[in-house]
């Protein structure tokens, strides 16, 4: 049985709270996506940062040739980085082999945030069996840990960790699941088969649309497009089947 919580954004837990548990970190609009994306077409390495200024510090000790700065503030590409935050600009063309230093404005503070758990897994919609099929190895309290926006809970997020305690649980909640389990799962039993119509309704879908990224909605939509599994290991995420 799995002892499951949920926490709803980046600013709802300490890093004790995650200290030495199984974490998910959830960002389908779209760090997270985006993440899962460039692992799947090829890049070498992920370092979430959590600023700018910590990206300019670990760009200054890499090689040029070999790294890419990448990153959104409010979902604007930042001024002279190499790449935004939408999935769909990375290509393989672009990133085979590079590592990817990323900063967004809620996904990457997620992950810094929680650095101090004793796995830390990036989940979205796309590799949604993939983490489900790691958190069955699971011995530890498992927690799904949702960026949010901006100390606001996200529907997009909430529901994904939903799926994943949906398909966890073969559809049994737990008697023991805390309180923010039961939410998401509830959450994914009403809308599980309309996902991305029900992502179109979200807050952050509004906003990507009025910047004119419309397709990252339903491309971040898909279920299970990849078995990519990004797991952070000593300060960088790679392809756990890589
Ligand atoms: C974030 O980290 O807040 C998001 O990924 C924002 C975005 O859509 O680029």
């Amino acid at each position: 049985m799995y002892h499951i919580d949920v926490f709803s954004t980046a600013y709802s837990f300490q890093e004790e709270d995650v200290r030495g548990k199984t974490i998910v970190v959830i960002d389908v609009l779209r760090a997270c996506s985006t993440i899962v994306t460039a692992l799947q077409n090829g890049a070498k390495e992920i370092i979430a940062v959590e600023d700018m200024a910590a990206a300019g510090k670990i760009a200054q000790n890499l090689d040029q040739s070999r790294y890419l700065l990448c990153g959104e503030r409010d979902g604007i590409k930042i001024d002279g980085y190499h790449l935004g935050n939408s999935p769909t600009e990375y290509k393989s063309s672009k990133i085979k082999g590079k590592t990817l230093i990323l900063s967004s404005t809620n996904g990457t503070q997620t992950i810094t945030k929680a650095t101090q758990a004793h796995k830390l897994i990036i989940g979205s919609f796309l590799n949604l069996s993939a983490v489900v099929d790691e958190l069955k190895q699971s011995t530890n309290e498992i927690i799904l840990v949702c960026a949010g926006w901006k100390n606001r809970l996200s529907l997009e997020d909430t529901l994904c960790a939903g799926m994943i305690i949906n398909r966890l649980t073969d559809g049994v909640l737990p008697k023991d699941a805390r309180d923010g389990a039961k939410v998401a799962y509830v959450l994914s039993e009403k809308y599980k088969d309309n996902v991305e119509a029900t992502l179109e309704t979200s807050n952050h879908a509004d906003r990507l649309r009025e910047l004119g990224y419309e397709k990252d909605i339903s491309y971040c939509s898909q279920i299970d497009i990849t078995q990519t599994l990004p797991v952070l290991k000593e300060g960088t995420i790679t392809d756990h089947h890589g």
